[in-house]
């Protein structure tokens, strides 16, 4: 593996407590922490324990890097900061996928080739109707995106690039119109088709917002800020999502199903659901008189503050800072700059910056903190956070996913435990129990 990534070859020794020893190869990737390649321990019939993963590499990536500690997040080298503020949000999937920035006319082309593939089959509209009105749009995403893998059977082969590519646009340019579909459907409100002559989203905002009796025309201040947020949520290396999504691809099954386990996984408070749980959060504080008394109880353990802490970030994640900057210009542009959940944030990050409870633990705002307050001031209701959550990171699964069946020493993944069950014991009769 080292000759393939063309990496530095240095080496761990591990001594046992019975004193046996062995060598584990040690390797550098191009920024970050070393890894110990621990592949050759099950010789010695022994496994690492990690649950959670705090200490664990599940693979090589090439496509995001995050530096936690020093708070960066590059995508394929690329600070976030200055691809936010580039805010093209299809150029940023193509350089996710691709590897490289496009050319104009290289990003015309996929800006073409996603635009193709917006619609829906017409048959899908159909398992909609099995969902009650007020079923979590999650849950719709979820059943509706994994239906997605019941079609295509032409060209469903993982192992044909052209196949892989054709799912990739399929699932970009689908996505966005499921989500907005499931919006519509929660507010029984017709479906609104996608419009080829607008931007990706553009298209998406007309999809939700739209209503067939009047024009609706995209807020390009609103727009931006989408496009904006749809870049920061684009990609984060092995987050708990992706690494379900490459668990599920590792399987062999199919992109469709794939990204509906991804979204699943996305869904939980811990996680993508945690944008939802932060604005019911402030919304439950709801004046800056009772913080006082809610951050006593995150430190008597009585609750989390939502939106801080991250298992990587030991510092401020950079998507928040560049979250609370496009918080402050959308409430500006709707006359909201004195919104009292925004000044409510603002208070509570003052004081959980300076507390010492939080400073020792390391727990910053992450990216979930500030973009429900965007979100809502965009006019998008709090249960579809997440939705927007999946719809941005939808590339993120994508990339990672054909990044990953692209390796040619591709194998199932399939963790190992510490059984601390009963030991071998015989079957006793009910009668004897
Ligand atoms: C995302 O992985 C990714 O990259 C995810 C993501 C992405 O882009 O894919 O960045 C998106 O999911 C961001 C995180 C969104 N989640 C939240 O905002 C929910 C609130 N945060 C916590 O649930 C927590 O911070 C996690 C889950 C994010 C991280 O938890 P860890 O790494 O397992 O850390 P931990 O739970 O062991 O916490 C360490 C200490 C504990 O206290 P002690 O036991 O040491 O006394 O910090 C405390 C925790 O109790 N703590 C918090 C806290 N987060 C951690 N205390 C109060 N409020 C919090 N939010």
């Amino acid at each position: 593996m080292d000759k393939e990534l063309g990496l530095k070859k240095r080496v761990a020794t591990l001594t046992l407590d019975d004193g046996r020893q062995i060598e584990l190869p040690m390797m550098s990737g191009t920024l970050g922490p070393d890894v110990i390649d621990i592949n050759a321990l099950s010789k010695l019939g022994v496994f690492t324990y990690d649950p959670a993963f705090f200490s664990t590499a599940s693979c090589t990536s090439k496509i995001t890097f995050i530096d936690g500690d020093a708070g960066l997040l590059y995508y394929r080298g690329f600070p976030i900061e200055q691809l936010a503020q580039g805010g093209d949000f299809l150029e940023v999937c193509y350089l996710l996928l691709e590897g490289e920035l496009p050319t104009a006319e290289k990003l015309m082309a996929f800006k073409h080739k996603v635009t193709m593939h917006t619609m829906v089959h017409d048959q899908l509209m159909k398992f909609f109707n099995g969902f009650r009105r007020d079923a979590h749009p999650m849950a719709v995403m979820v059943g509706v995106v994994g239906a997605l893998s019941a079609f295509y059977h032409e060209s469903m082969d993982i192992n044909n690039p052209d196949d892989r590519d054709l799912a990739c646009m399929r699932l970009l340019g689908k996505v966005p119109t499921i989500a907005a579909m499931a919006y519509k459907y929660h507010i029984g409100q017709p479906f609104m088709y996608p419009q080829n002559n607008l931007t990706y989203v553009e298209n998406f905002l007309h999809m939700m917002f739209a209503v067939p009796s009047e024009e609706y025309v995209p807020n390009p201040i609103l727009v931006k800020a989408l496009e904006r947020i749809f870049i920061l949520h684009a990609d984060h290396e092995q987050n708990a999502s992706t690494s379900t999504v490459r668990l599920a691809g590792s399987s062999g099954a199919n992109p469709y199903a794939c990204m509906a386990s991804g979204i699943a996984a996305l869904w939980g408070p811990a996680h993508g659901g945690a944008n939802e749980a932060a604005l019911n959060m402030l919304e439950e504080i709801g004046d800056i008189a009772h913080v006082a008394q809610f951050v006593q109880d995150v430190k008597d353990k009585k609750r989390l503050l939502m939106g801080f802490g991250h298992r990587v970030y030991k510092n401020m994640d950079p998507r928040a800072s560049v979250m609370r900057d496009t918080c402050y210009e959308v409430l500006k542009e709707q006359g909201l700059e004195n919104d009292k959940l925004f000044k409510l944030a603002m208070e509570l990050e003052q004081i959980a910056l300076s507390d010492p409870y939080f400073i020792e633990r390391k727990l910053y705002p992450n990216v979930d903190f500030y973009s429900g307050i965007v979100l809502r001031a965009l006019g998008i209701p709090t249960n579809m956070f997440t939705v927007i959550f999946a719809v941005g990171r939808t590339i993120g699964w994508v990339a990672q996913w054909n990044e990953m069946m692209t390796e040619s020493n591709r194998k199932i993944g399939r963790p190992r435990q510490l059984y601390i069950g009963a030991d071998r014991r015989d079957y006793i009769s009910t009668d004897k129990r």
